[in-house]
């Protein structure tokens, strides 16, 4: 039996249990359904070598300070804004991620919001729940299509480029995308054009964002840029809510700068019950669900456990975003 501890800080579908027990690894686990504090996940994790990070709990300096026996963080997310990845590289611990895994699932949430943005259906599911199913008239809370319209999205990597597919396949969509670096990929497969940042706010119908949170992207939609988009214009964003600026959507979307919005992120999560976008028209917030499949789940937890079992037989990570780590161990 391993020596190593393992703690989870959450409940985790069955399938990593089991693969944690097969391998013979000890493991302990949040019991409880609400989030654990800062000082209870140091207070867990300090006698443990292992974490199993569900969620945004912030790994900060003072988190690995406090945690001496701590050889890896095993996340179970692609994002790590919420890791302070230079302290952890400091204190020489690899942190691993589940990316690929859940691109397609993610893709399928901003294309679920791009569809029902477009034809307001939040807000026509609201009005039946309110009993307000009235007969209508032919100018009566109209949506927009989506055939042959111009796609753009903010970050094209694996997800970007699984909405980029979806879009294509089912609404013959352009696609244009503004990154760092060009994606090939998506340019033989989907004719995807490069462009500036300020052509993709200008060129896009439905502009989907699929960037990380960095110090680069945080704000980054703002009233400035919201009011650079077409008035026609819906905004995705299933990424992180930090990405915007929440009070200059409303308002970009209050004086019409821009037509609808759908979210699957927030800034703060959960949203407030009382937050005005929920009652728009052309507007659908969900509560952060994009990699919330059966199957996406478990291939998740499966790539998670596979890094933490990799660690315990000092075998290579399979997804370590401080590969740098490697070199002072
Ligand atoms: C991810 O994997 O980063 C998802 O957004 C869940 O946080």
């Amino acid at each position: 039996m391993s020596e190593k501890l393992v703690f989870i800080t959450s409940r985790i579908p069955k399938i990593g249990l089991e693969l944690l027990t097969e391998a013979n690894i000890v493991y302990k686990q949040w019991p409880y359904e609400r989030k654990i504090t800062k000082q209870e996940l140091i207070e867990n994790v300090r006698d443990c070598s292992i974490l199993f990070n569900v969620g945004s709990n912030q790994l900060d300096k003072e988190f690995f300070k406090a945690c001496p026996k701590l050889e890896l963080v095993s996340l179970l997310s692609v994002g790590y804004d919420h890791v302070d990845v230079s302290a952890a590289t400091q204190y020489r611990i690899p942190i691993t991620n589940t990316p690929g895994v859940l691109s397609k699932a993610t893709a399928d949430t901003a294309f679920l919001l791009m569809l029902a943005v477009s034809r307001k259906a939040f807000y026509q599911h609201k009005k039946i729940l309110k009993g307000k199913w009235q007969k209508k008239i032919p100018t009566d809370i109209l949506g927009i299509e989506l055939h042959n319209k111009t796609l753009g999205i903010f970050g094209l990597g694996r997800i970007g480029l699984e909405m980029a597919k979806l879009c294509k396949g089912a609404y013959n969509m352009e696609i244009i995308y503004h990154n760092r670096n060009r994606n090939e990929e998506a340019e033989d497969m989907l004719n995807a054009r490069w462009v500036s940042f300020e052509d993709l706010l200008k060129q896009s119908d439905v502009l989907s964002v699929h960037s990380q949170l960095s110090e680069e992207t945080k704000g980054l939609f703002d009233y400035r840029v919201f009011s650079q988009m077409k008035d026609s214009a819906i905004f995705i964003n299933t990424s992180r809510g930090a990405v915007h600026n929440e009070e200059d959507l409303i308002k970009a979307l209050e004086d019409g700068q821009i037509w609808g919005a759908g979210l699957d992120v927030t800034n703060p999560e959960p949203m407030a019950p009382d937050n005005p976008l929920l009652e728009m028209e052309s507007v659908a917030v969900l509560p952060h669900i994009g990699s919330a499949t059966v199957e996406t789940r478990n291939e998740m937890v499966k790539l998670a456990v596979q890094n933490i079992i990799a660690k315990i037989n000092n075998e290579s990570l399979l997804t370590c975003i401080n590969p740098e780590v490697m070199e002072l161990t």
